[in-house]
C-alpha cells in the first residue's frame, strides 16, 4: 500500500487489508510505504489511528517507511493511492518496475476509472472517516475476487 507521505491513507490501507485477509482466512504479508522519506519512523497520524480504532483496527503500532526498489520484487500486488504514487514509485523503482503489478486501490471498485484516494492530510476528521470507507471498499473487493479466482 503506497502513498506520498505513509502517515495518512496507506497506514490505513495497511492496517485496513490485514485486517479483512485475517478474517477471510488468508495468509497474505501486507504492507506500506511513502514516496516520499518525510515521516519515516513515525507511527500513523492521530486521526488516521483514532478513525481506525473507531471501525476496530488497531493501527497504532506501524511505523512509516519509504517505498523501495526492492518492493516491486518482495511484493505480487502493489497498490497506489493516486497517480501520482504510481508515477514517482516507477521513478524510485527503476529497473526493478513491474506494470503488471501497480495497481491504482479503487480501480477494485470502479475499473478503469483511476479514482484517487483524496489526501486527508489537510483535512477535517469527517475526511478520514470518508477515506477510511474508501479504502475498506476497495479492500472487501479485492479479497471477494480472490477468494473467488
Ligand atoms: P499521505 O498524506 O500521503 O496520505 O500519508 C500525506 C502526509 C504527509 C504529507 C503529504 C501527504 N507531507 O507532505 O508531509
Amino acid at each position: 500500500m503506497v502513498c506520498l507521505g505513509n502517515i495518512c491513507r496507506s497506514p490505513l490501507a495497511e492496517g485496513i487489508m490485514r485486517h479483512k485477509a485475517r478474517t477471510a482466512g488468508l495468509h497474505w504479508e501486507i504492507d506500506s510505504a511513502g514516496t516520499g522519506s518525510w515521516h519515516v519512523g513515525e507511527p500513523p497520524h492521530r486521526l488516521s489511528q483514532k478513525t481506525a480504532l473507531h471501525y476496530g483496527v488497531d493501527i497504532s503500532s506501524q511505523r512509516g517507511r519509504q517505498f523501495h526498489a526492492s518492493d516491486m520484487e518482495r511484493f505480487d500486488v502493489i497498490f497506489f493511492m493516486e497517480e501520482s504514487n504510481r508515477r514517482d514509485a516507477q521513478a524510485m523503482a527503476r529497473h526493478t518496475w513491474n506494470d503488471a503489478k501497480a495497481r491504482l486501490l479503487l480501480n477494485e471498485v470502479t475499473p478503469g476509472a483511476n479514482e484517487p484516494v483524496p489526501d486527508p492530510y489537510y483535512g477535517t476528521e469527517e475526511d478520514y472517516h470518508h477515506v477510511f470507507r474508501l479504502i475498506s471498499t476497495a479492500c472487501d473487493a479485492f479479497i471477494a475476487r480472490q477468494l473467488n479466482a
